[in-house]
């Protein structure tokens, strides 16, 4: 059976049909999921009941694995996944969930603002391809926002002024906006702030998107609260109803964004319950200063 991918209305996302993710893609499947993440930036591919190998081997049909390194305040001693997996669940090593205080789990919390992966790196990540193993039936859902539609419906004063602004990005910022503000010398040295352009292009379709998150802390060469209040009144303004898609996961759901083109953020939910969510990154391939401008 041929890979297909149809809309989901009224939403942006696609959902794919005619593939199974266990075993080896054919180059056609991988040609049709990639111009698929290209148009529709959210691809939803249910009942894949996968093993972390075979959600690895998936994920580098589309590039080299983001190595998952200095993007928490877990330490490696205490992850319970392989380095090329984010555990994005809300349990610790035992397979249970993390008690309330912990300081894993408030960190975690930071998945709770709109975002998008790995800005807070030099290079950040082109594809998430996230697992859904164990899920919840309340709450939960992850809920990504269009940067296409959001840019394309900025007025044109606006439009000029985000084209060349370049922002500080660090998960110093998100997670100071919730108050986590106590970080290790050594934490504080690998969420050094780096910088991002506000206006991306996409390299195949050539469409600009605003590249927002909440680890968007600064604007260079804006005075802090001015750059703030701006940097909050555009996320208000690109995660207006109309550019958002909710996913309400059903187990053994994969769904995987492009996060030059998206934000994401997962919605509250019992966290006595087990989440087991589990996600592959793919990297990106050049610092978003470098990036080719549109015509
Ligand atoms: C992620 C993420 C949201 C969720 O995997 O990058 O933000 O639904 N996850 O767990
Ligand atoms: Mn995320």
């Amino acid at each position: 059976m041929a890979v297909s991918i149809r809309q989901i209305q009224p939403a942006f996302a696609g959902e794919v049909a005619g593939v199974d993710l266990r075993g080896e893609l054919t180059r056609e499947a991988v040609a049709t999921i990639e111009s698929g993440m290209d148009r529709y930036g959210v691809l939803v591919f249910h009942d894949q009941s996968i093993t972390d190998e075979q959600q690895i081997a998936f994920s580098r049909n589309f590039g080299e694995i983001e190595n998952s390194a200095g993007g928490t305040v877990t330490k490696p001693h205490e992850k319970r996944l392989d380095p090329l997996m984010n555990d994005v669940s809300n349990l610790g090593q035992d397979h249970r969930p993390l008690a309330r205080d912990d300081r894993r789990r408030l960190f975690n919390l930071g998945n709770q603002l709109w975002h998008s992966d790995s800005s807070f790196r030099a290079i950040p990540a082109k594809y998430s391809l996230l697992s859904g193993r164990i899920v919840v039936d309340k709450g939960g859902n992850t809920e990504f926002a269009d940067m296409r539609a959001a840019y394309d419906a900025l007025d044109e004063e606006t439009k000029r002024a985000v084209e060349d602004l370049v922002c500080e990005h660090s998960l110093m910022y998100s997670r100071g906006l919730l108050g986590f503000t106590e970080l290790s010398a050594e934490e504080r040295a690998m969420f050094r702030p780096v910088r991002q352009r506000l206006v991306r292009t996409h390299p195949v379709t050539g469409r600009k998107s605003l590249y927002l998150a909440s680890h968007a802390g600064g604007i260079v060469g804006w005075p802090m609260p001015e750059a703030r209040a701006f940097l909050r009144d555009l996320i208000e303004h690109a995660t207006q109803p109309q550019f958002v898609h909710a996913h309400k996961w059903r187990q053994y759901d994969l769904v995987m964004w492009d996060n030059r083109q998206t934000m994401h953020r997962v919605r509250r939910f019992d966290e006595s319950l087990v989440r087991d969510m589990r996600r592959t990154t793919v990297a990106g391939d050049a610092p978003t200063a470098e990036q080719v401008q549109a015509a």
